[in-house]
């Protein structure tokens, strides 16, 4: 170091004391334990057999023919399942967040004026991008635990005459189906972007976007579908993808700039642009999810969920459980909502669920944190031997862990 004192220049030689601040860290030593458990939650689902095996593939680079011909089995897939015939349907990288994200902010411009229907936690998070965007945010809540009507929506599309529209199809914080017959054609009669979230539906609940004049709709890797998290269907249709080719400003984010992701995933016929390092596992693992459902038969993989839904109801009535959401024709069958009984304490339950049974279900989550626990029947969990394992395990946990007194049913004790 040299330092200069008055006149007098000093070269002095300092040894810098050696202090270990970063140590290794120890747990990174042993493998990582991972318990197998019973994955009944809102989601994540457990995958497919198949899909568990593909996982583990060799890594192959995205900018391959192999890839390619992965990414566009992909996309055709994902046209059937939204029922459309739009080539802008490709996938962002994230979970179900990033594709709500990669809509919104490609489809808003500041000063746009956007209806957002909220009947959960997801439409509040869709407000809260929206209004991140800049854009004026009217909102239409319904009161919790139950859905939009239509006329309602159809009022006020009429009446605030909003840019777009923002529907959440079924809403995993609270457990309620929204319908939306008809709305599709109350938005093009008033020059409306109609915008989906199918998130918590897609390949169970019906959903045919082009026959309901949806604009644009995504999903996610990780619930019905039955892959792992990480990529998020998404599609455009002609309008809502005039909107983004028009914009007057540049999307602020490159990450999901929807054009860059259209050209990464191949929908036009520009050469494809190497906008990001897609997962290879997960777009395995997604490839083989939506193969495994077409095996299937889609018929049959919803009727299936909707026919273990049904079992689960009666069986959570017959011990005792009150459904949070009232009417059956707004409960959301992938994933159901049960109010805590009086005097549980559900973390307390939860713990026991995993520890007697590692069984993993779902709290509340937002606005329903502390009201409702949660249950999904989800792609391979679709089955009556898992409804009855929830059953059995639940019956127990609440009588073992609270003052609470269920009925006792012969078949869950
Ligand atoms: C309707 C809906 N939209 C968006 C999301 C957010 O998805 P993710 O958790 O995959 O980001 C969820 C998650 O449960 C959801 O149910």
């Amino acid at each position: 170091m040299e330092s200069v004192n008055g006149d007098s220049k000093v070269n002095s030689v300092e040894t810098p004391e050696v202090v270990l601040k970063y140590s290794i860290p120890e747990t990174l030593r042993r493998p990582v334990l991972i318990r197998s458990r019973v994955l009944m939650s809102a989601g994540p689902a457990t995958p497919a057999a198949r899909v568990t095996e593909v996982l583990s593939k060799p890594i192959m680079g995205l900018h391959n023919a192999e890839t390619y011909q992965i990414m566009d089995e992909i996309k055709e897939g994902l046209k059937y399942f939204f029922q459309t015939t739009s080539p802008i349907t490709f996938c962002s990288s994230g979970s179900g967040s990033s594709a709500m994200e990669t809509v919104l902010i490609n489809l808003l411009e500041e000063g746009d004026e956007i209806l957002i229907g909220v009947i959960g936690s997801f439409g509040q998070r869709a407000v809260d991008i929206a209004t991140r965007c800049g854009a004026k945010v009217r909102v239409l809540e319904s009161k919790l635990g139950t859905s939009l009507l239509y006329e309602q929506i159809r009022a006020h599309v009429e009446t605030h005459k909003p840019k777009l529209l923002f529907l959440v199809h079924g809403d995993s914080s609270t457990g309620v189906l929204q319908t939306l017959h008809n709305i599709g054609d109350v938005c093009r009669r008033n020059d409306c972007i109609f915008i989906v979230d199918a998130v918590s539906t897609l390949g169970v609940v019906e959903l045919c976007v082009d026959a309901w004049k949806i604009d644009a709709a995504f999903s996610a890797s990780q619930k019905t579908l039955g892959a792992p998290a990480g990529l998020a269907p998404i599609t455009f249709g002609p309008r809502a993808w005039s909107k983004v080719l028009g914009r007057k400003t540049k999307v602020k984010s490159y990450f999901f700039d929807a054009v860059l992701l259209s050209k990464c995933w191949g929908c036009t016929d520009e050469p494809r642009f190497p906008h990001h390092t897609i997962s290879a596992p997960i777009l395995y693992g997604l490839r083989e999810a939506l193969a495994d459902i077409i095996e299937q038969g889609t018929e049959g993989f919803r009727q299936k969920h909707l026919d273990n839904f049904q079992y689960l109801c009666e069986g959570l009535q017959a011990i005792g459980l009150e459904l949070f959401v009232e009417k059956p024709e707004e409960r959301l069958p992938t994933i159901t909502s049960v109010r805590i009984p009086h005097g549980v304490k559900w973390p307390v339950v939860s713990d026991y669920l995993m520890q007697r049974y590692s069984l993993e279900l779902s709290a509340g989550f937002g606005i329903t944190e502390g009201l409702i626990f949660r249950i999904g029947i989800l792609n391979a969990n679709a089955t009556h031997q898992k409804v009855d394992f929830v059953l059995r395990a639940l019956y127990d946990g609440l009588k073992t862990t609270s003052n609470y007194i269920a009925p006792r049913p012969k078949i869950y004790y």
